[in-house]
């Protein structure tokens, strides 16, 4: 997607050529001299275009204007929500399949999660996947203007979003692929692609190497599945080799079929998205490599499929995990903290300042949180609250959940250290309360994205979930100006 940032007021962007002009018009909207904000007073005084977010009112090759189509879209008080529909609206009402070049106007200063909304809308509602279509409908938006009379005091906000964009898709495409054409090799290249850009690199293990590290939890994972499995290690060095680098550790289970205790067939097609979180860590380094921030972030990414030939990982199997503690695999469809857990371990060499975890690791966290926030645990406040406001000023929320010691009760084991699951209740905790046990040498926080990671139904597809949250936390909120 491109985008563009120009400063410009109502009179001189309705002057921009382009095919469609969606003009964003607040409540409290004041008119000028010029004719096109007297063609919008006019509207709204007639009541044809009213003033609650989201109501529009269409115009075609206005004299007041030079685009071929006008949409007038309300944005009510301004907030982001209302910012939203308005461009949803908009874009709804302007035909937006076969839109080449569009203008987004605010037609009073736009506030910065105004502007960062409407740019994720457009994205958003443009985005089209293409790769395993025998005839591509690519998206037709060649470039999007974002028009405010304050673009120089948005800058870091428009930069910072359309970097989040660029990962925000590149993590779509990956979590949208197929599993036949997103194997652990195949992600690894994509990974070693990104790896070639500047400032980044990237190193991947094969089951040799994972063997000799002794990640024997991930490997009892892989070993029902003929695609050999794949440990990527990527690298952003933006600063100095000596600041601790945050860790990010995107779960890669290119498809889940539970192995053994084998998932029901109805919607078994969505666990190709059970590597969302890597897809997700892939994202942040492409908005890293476009942002160049003064900091260091390593990407672990443990990827396998959970799949079942006849060396398969049955219940009841006792595995030793990179950290030495044995665990019992009652389950084998809890694959994801088995593959995480070695991936924490392995961790513990970068000394970092703190390691984040992304996993579509529940169907409990979709039943607690729905698609609307992310589950988020961590035992360190600080780090609790800096992803919590990260997600806020990204408009991509996750919400903290509880770690008490009592939820680890039922994660106990006659045969082995660890069980790989508690009961149903809590589930979405005591998976969390799995991986904290492999997480106990740095600052650790853990975000379940079942529920955000990916849309079902008519509208299945990758949300690219949660980039946006994660290039916010690493870089911290933007200083104003
Ligand atoms: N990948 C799934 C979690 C999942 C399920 C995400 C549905 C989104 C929608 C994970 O590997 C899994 O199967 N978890 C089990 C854990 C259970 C066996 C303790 C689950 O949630 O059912
Ligand atoms: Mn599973
Ligand atoms: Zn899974």
């Amino acid at each position: 997607m491109n985008f563009e940032s120009k400063s410009l007021d109502l009179a001189a962007a309705a002057q921009e050529k382009c095919d469609l002009l969606v003009v964003l018009i607040p409540k409290d909207f004041k008119a000028g001299k010029d004719s096109f904000s007297q063609l919008v007073h006019a509207a709204l005084k007639s009541g044809d275009l009213e003033t609650s977010a989201g109501k529009c009112l269409s115009l075609y090759r206005p004299a007041q204007a030079a685009a071929v189509r006008v949409v007038l879209a309300s944005t009510g008080e301004g907030k982001a929500r209302q910012i939203r529909s308005a461009v949803q609206a908009a874009l709804g009402a302007g035909k937006s399949s076969s839109l080449k070049r569009l203008v987004l106007c605010f037609a009073t200063a736009a506030s910065g999660e105004g502007l960062r909304a409407a740019m994720l809308t457009v994205a958003d509602m443009t985005y089209a996947y293409t790769t395993s279509k025998s005839k591509p409908q690519p998206r037709s938006l060649q470039k999007m203007v974002l028009a405010t009379p304050n673009a120089g005091d948005l800058k870091t906000t428009f930069d910072r979003t359309a970097a989040v964009v660029a990962g925000v898709e590149l993590a779509k495409e990956w979590a949208n692929r197929p599993a036949n054409l997103a194997t652990p090799t195949d992600l690894a290249t994509a990974a070693q692609a990104l790896g070639k850009l500047p400032k980044l690199s990237c190193t991947v293990l094969g089951p040799r190497e994972v063997a000799k590290l002794g990640m024997g939890s991930f490997m009892a994972v892989a070993q029902g599945s003929d695609q050999p499995l794949r440990f990527i290690v990527l690298r952003y060095e933006g600063a100095a080799k000596n600041k601790a680098p945050t860790v990010l550790v995107g779960k890669g289970i290119t498809f889940d079929s539970g192995g053994i205790s084998i998932k029901p067939a109805a919607e078994m097609d969505e666990m190709k998205f059970d590597m969302a979180g890597a897809a997700s860590v892939l994202g942040v380094f492409k908005s890293l490599a476009l942002l160049k921030p003064a900091i260091n972030v390593v990407g672990l990414i443990p990827s396998c499929e959970n799949l079942i030939n006849g060396k398969a990982v049955k219940p009841g199997d006792v595995v030793t995990s990179m950290s030495g503690q044995t665990i019992e695999i009652l389950n084998t469809d809890a694959e994801g903290r088995l593959i995480l857990c070695d991936a924490l371990t392995y961790a513990e060499r970068f000394k970092p300042s703190a390691v984040v975890d992304i996993a579509t690791l529940t169907g409990a966290c979709v039943v607690a949180l729905g698609a609307v926030r992310s589950g988020m645990f961590s035992d360190r406040d600080e780090l609790a609250q800096a992803l919590s406001s990260a997600g806020d000023r990204a408009q991509d929320l996750c919400w903290r959940m509880p770690l008490d010691e009592d939820y680890a009760e039922g994660l106990k084991s006659n045969f082995a250290d660890v069980a790989n699951v508690a009961g149903r209740a809590a589930g979405a905790v005591t998976a969390a309360k799995f991986l904290q046990r492999f997480a106990e040498k740095f600052a650790w926080a853990h975000l379940d994205i079942a529920g955000s990671a990916w849309k079902g139904g008519a509208q299945k597809g990758a949300t690219g979930r949660p980039v946006g949250l994660l290039v916010e936390y690493l870089l911290g909120p933007a200083q104003t100006k």
